[in-house]
Order: C-alpha cells, then sequence, then structure tokens
C-alpha cells in the first residue's frame, strides 16, 4: 500500500522515487474528457479577476512557490509574489486592489499559513490552497482548493509533495494564460510528461548520486550550493534538504552574490555544489564556479543538456526551461539521502523537525 515501505530502506528513498508516477498521475487527474488541461471554472475566475499573486507558504513549500512565481509570471504575465508565511503574519506588504492567496502546503495544517488565511478571509479577499490533503484545515477554509495528489509523504523531508506543487503551479500558469486569451507557446501537458522521464532516468542513477555523496558530504562540516534564476531557488532547497536530514550546515546561494560576502568562508576543500540548467546565466555561474575553485573549493557541477560542459558531475537531459527545478532537485534530494545515510542520520525521522508544524 502508498504507506508501507516495501524494499526500501526508507520512506524518503520509496518518496524520491515515486516522483515520475505522482507527475504522471497529475497530468491524467487534470485532463478532461478531450485530454486537455482545464482547472475548474471558479479557480480560473479567481485567477482571470486578480490583478497580483499572492502566495503564501512555509519550509519546502516556500521554495515550490518561488519556482511557482517564476513559471506565473514568465506564462500568464501576471505579478506575483511569494511570502514566507510567518513573515507575512507579523509584516504585511502593501496589497494590490484585488489580490488573490494562493497557500501551498503540503499538509494543509501549517499554523503559520492558518493565520494569514484567517486574516486573508477576514479582509474578504480569494483564497486558493494547493495542498496534498484535500479535507485539511486550509483546504477546508480557503475558497478553493488544487489537489497535488502525490499520496500520503510519510517521510518528515518533503520530496515529491514539492514537486507535485511545481508540477500543479505550471498547470495552474497554463491554464490562467488560456483564461486570459494567451497562447503561451508552454503546454505543460506535454512539457510535463517529458520531466516525468527525465526524473526517472535520474532515479536510476542512484549509484552515481551516492559516490557525489561520498566524494563531496561524507567528511565535511559544511556544503555551499549556488545556482541561478531558476536554479537559485533549486539550490536553496537542495541545502534544505542536506540540513534537515544530515544536519550538515548548508546554504544555497545566488551565484553572483558569493562574492559580496560568503566566498570568506570557501577553504581548501570546502564543497561547492553548483547547479546551470538556465542557459542564459550558464556563463555566469562557471565563472563564479571559477572563482570558489581558485580559492580551493571542492566543486561539482550538476547542469542540464545544453548547459553542460565535458566533466561536469551529472548531466540531465533536456526539459523546458520552466521545469528545470522539478528535474534538478532529484538528484540534490538524492545526494542529501545517501549523505544523511552514511552519516548515520535518521534519515526519515530527523532530530527537531515535525512532519507538520501546527503550532506558531
Ligand atoms: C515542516 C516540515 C517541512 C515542510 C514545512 C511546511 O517544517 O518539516 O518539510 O516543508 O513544515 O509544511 P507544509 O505541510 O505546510 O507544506
Amino acid at each position: 500500500s502508498d504507506t508501507e515501505k516495501g524494499t526500501y530502506a526508507h520512506y524518503m528513498l520509496k518518496e524520491i522515487d515515486e516522483q515520475p508516477l505522482v507527475i504522471r498521475n497529475i497530468l491524467q487527474k487534470y485532463q478532461d474528457e478531450a485530454n486537455e488541461i482545464k482547472l475548474p471554472d471558479d479557480i480560473r475566475d479567481a485567477f482571470y479577476a486578480s490583478d497580483r499573486v499572492y502566495i503564501i507558504a512555509a519550509g519546502t513549500s516556500y521554495h515550490a512557490g518561488l519556482v511557482g512565481k517564476e513559471m506565473m509570471e514568465k506564462v500568464i504575465g501576471k505579478p506575483v509574489e511569494v511570502h514566507i508565511a510567518s513573515e507575512f503574519l507579523y509584516n504585511q506588504p502593501l496589497l494590490s486592489q484585488n489580490p488573490l492567496f494562493i497557500f501551498i502546503s503540503q499538509s494543509g495544517e501549517t499554523a503559520d499559513c492558518r493565520g494569514v488565511l484567517v486574516n486573508v478571509k477576514a479582509a474578504g479577499h480569494p483564497s486558493l490552497t494547493i495542498t496534498n490533503v484535500p479535507g485539511s484545515t486550509l483546504s477546508r477554509e480557503a475558497d478553493y482548493t488544487l489537489h497535488t495528489y502525490a499520496g500520503p509523504e510519510i517521510a518528515v523531508a518533503s520530496t515529491k509533495a514539492y514537486t507535485a506543487q511545481m508540477a500543479i503551479l505550471a498547470i495552474l500558469a497554463m491554464d490562467g494564460a488560456h483564461a486570459a486569451g494567451g497562447d503561451t507557446g508552454f503546454d505543460a501537458l506535454h512539457e510535463l510528461s517529458i520531466a516525468a522521464n527525465v526524473m526517472e532516468t535520474l532515479c536510476d542513477s542512484k549509484d552515481d548520486m551516492e559516490q557525489i555523496a561520498r566524494d563531496y558530504l561524507f567528511d565535511t562540516h559544511n556544503a555551499f550550493f549556488i545556482g541561478r534564476s531558476f536554479d537559485y531557488h533549486v539550490v536553496r532547497e537542495g541545502a534544505l534538504k542536506l540540513k534537515e536530514i544530515s544536519y550538515i550546515q548548508a546554504e544555497g546561494f545566488a551565484g553572483g552574490e558569493l562574492k559580496h560576502g560568503t566566498i570568506a568562508l570557501i577553504e581548501e576543500g570546502t564543497p561547492v555544489i553548483a547547479l546551470s540548467t538556465q542557459e542564459n546565466v550558464d556563463l555566469n555561474i562557471r565563472g563564479n564556479l571559477q572563482e570558489v575553485v581558485a580559492r580551493g573549493a571542492n566543486a561539482c557541477v550538476i547542469s542540464m543538456e545544453g548547459c553542460h560542459r565535458a566533466d561536469d558531475q551529472v548531466v540531465i537531459p533536456r526539459v523546458h526551461p520552466y521545469l528545470t527545478a522539478l528535474v534538478a532537485v532529484v538528484p540534490l534530494q538524492l545526494i542529501s539521502y545517501y549523505a544523511a545515510l552514511h552519516r548515520g542520520c535518521d534519515v526519515d525521522k530527523p532530530r527537531n523537525l515535525a512532519k507538520s508544524v501546527t503550532v506558531e
């Protein structure tokens, strides 16, 4: 059943492996009889009526929101802001005339998000929850819900729920563009199917990921992740995964920001994992890598076809530039998993963390 580990040593590894299936499942669930993706009319209308979208989330779901903003702004051309729920709650930014609030929450129970939703409802603003648990508090209390259909996620560190959230955001972006009468040239159905296949290829390269964990992370106190544009959001998620389950101090940085402070921390052997999936910033991130390598960093490069070099450690088959986060996170999840495993950590139940944080 969904909630059994079967032959897997850990739920986390099982859930990483389930990701291609989850994406295919989502595509099936959101297709109509004509095999077209179409969201419910009321959600379309709410989207169309809003002049600005406010995404509210915490943790990994916040990282999905950052990617969702990029997709929605680029595909629909509507402004989107992404906020950490606990920050928005006590320091609300100025709102537009007709905001639409989107809550992203695997559990649908995160107290920080609920606090914002209560205020949003009191102010009369429309709300949509993207969640893996349709009967959850955030789902019941928001005006609309989109279900991520990822199946129960048991491991505390979120993997398949994150990629499912981004798939839903891609669908939302495409549908919103159609509702606005535009042809975006972004066929979410087609592009997500390709992404699911690429995820599967990456899940099949576990031995390579284990080797990378061995080469870079078995014996270190810290690790830096760098990326630009979409990749910046993904490396923040990669660093969060590593922190959560291996307790290695890790941070994800915008490549160009390193020289403004963090490069002071690079020493002989410091692991730096760089991600390059976006052709327009490939040369920039390569330049940032040279800067850290010149200071002794132990550099690992994960790239995508089109941006790759012969000696990159991982080369991901090409997907649509808006969907690179869905596939690029898979090697980062696996590398974190093997780092934690070999450091003897409790992968599925890391210390100090809860799957769902229902208190503020
Ligand atoms: C907790 C979990 C994280 C999760 C965050 C938000 O901190 O440990 O993995 O990303 O809550 O959870 P949500 O259910 O709202 O997505």
